[in-house]
């Protein structure tokens, strides 16, 4: 088909499902709907409901463009600039991870530990598109939330979203980890996030990993880099009293418990995620 003959959306999409089609795991149609709802800002089922509404040739250049993108396996979520999490439409830009479902157990557990009721000072280091701490700030409007990163570009992202969501309860800080707190200051719970990838890992180059930011990803030989460091970072701004939580691989459960046993942590817990994989580790500081 011609880029001129492009003319409805039922012809848009059809070109798309075709180009789309040897993208491995995906679902062209799905894919097809997606980008085009999204450049006409417009739900899924506008489009199945007008087939025969006209684009206009920029809208058709601008889909033609989204779609060859695709083709070269560029996240979905980088072409359409945001991603849901939490149920929260968040902002995600070639700076920031994408955010994942399996981060969700992560706010779930930290949930567990904060009560409705108490304004908890929490933090969420390495925040990317700040997805951990909007979260937990749409669930806790009490808590006073510092998100952290040290990548600027990411932290403007993270702001933008806490900004356009409305939290007036979550504060970014710029910084390598435990860094990024303010001296002396203590948390009641610290989230993280980190980079747990082990340099080498096969994984890095697929499922769109080469699209993301490499530092958000790969931590070292073992994965283990950041984690270790904020371990043995975290007892300087924890409260007494307060928990850790890591989200890490499914293979570092173990390791993750002994880093934290050797920092002093203790009631160290693993816990899984939907997929039944060790996803968290919990500890609390005494
Ligand atoms: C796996 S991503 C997680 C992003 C986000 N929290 C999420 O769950 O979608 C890790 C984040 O840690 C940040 N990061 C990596 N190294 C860091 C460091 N040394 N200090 C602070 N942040 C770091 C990256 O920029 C990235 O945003």
């Amino acid at each position: 088909m011609q880029h001129d003959q492009i003319t409805t959306i039922a012809l848009a999409l059809e070109l798309a499902i075709d180009r789309l089609a040897d993208i491995p795991d995906t679902i062209p149609r799905l894919e097809a709907e997606v980008l085009l709802s999204a450049l006409l800002d417009k739900p899924r089922t506008y489009l199945v409901a007008w087939p025969e509404m006209e684009l206009s040739p920029e809208q058709r250049d601008s889909y033609i463009s989204m779609i060859e993108r695709r083709t070269r396996h560029e996240p979905i979520a980088y072409i359409t600039g945001c991603r849901e999490f939490w149920s929260l439409n968040l902002e995600v830009t070639p700076d920031t991870l994408i955010p994942r479902p399996e981060t969700e157990t992560l706010v779930e557990l930290a949930l567990e530990y904060i009560p409705q009721t108490d304004a908890m000072a929490v933090a969420d280091l390495g925040t990317g598109s700040g997805a951990i701490a909007a979260a937990i700030a749409s669930e806790r409007p009490l808590c006073e939330i510092l998100a952290t990163d040290f990548s600027a570009s990411a932290l403007k992202v993270a702001a933008r979203n806490f900004r356009r969501l409305g939290f007036n309860n979550v504060h970014t800080s710029a910084g390598e980890w435990c860094q990024a707190l303010p001296p002396g200051k203590r948390f009641n719970i610290i989230v993280s996030n980190p980079p747990y990838v082990a340099e080498g890992d096969g994984h890095l180059a697929h499922d769109g990993l080469p699209w993301e930011p490499q530092r958000a990803l790969r931590s070292g030989d073992d994965g283990l880099d950041d984690l270790t460091r904020i371990i043995t970072g975290t007892p300087e701004h924890i409260a007494s009293g307060g928990w850790l939580l890591l989200e890490h691989g499914f293979d570092q459960g173990d390791r993750v418990r002994s880093l934290l046993e050797q920092a002093g942590f203790s009631t160290i817990h693993t816990s899984q995620d939907l997929s039944g994989h060790d996803r968290v580790t919990t500890g609390h500081w005494a």
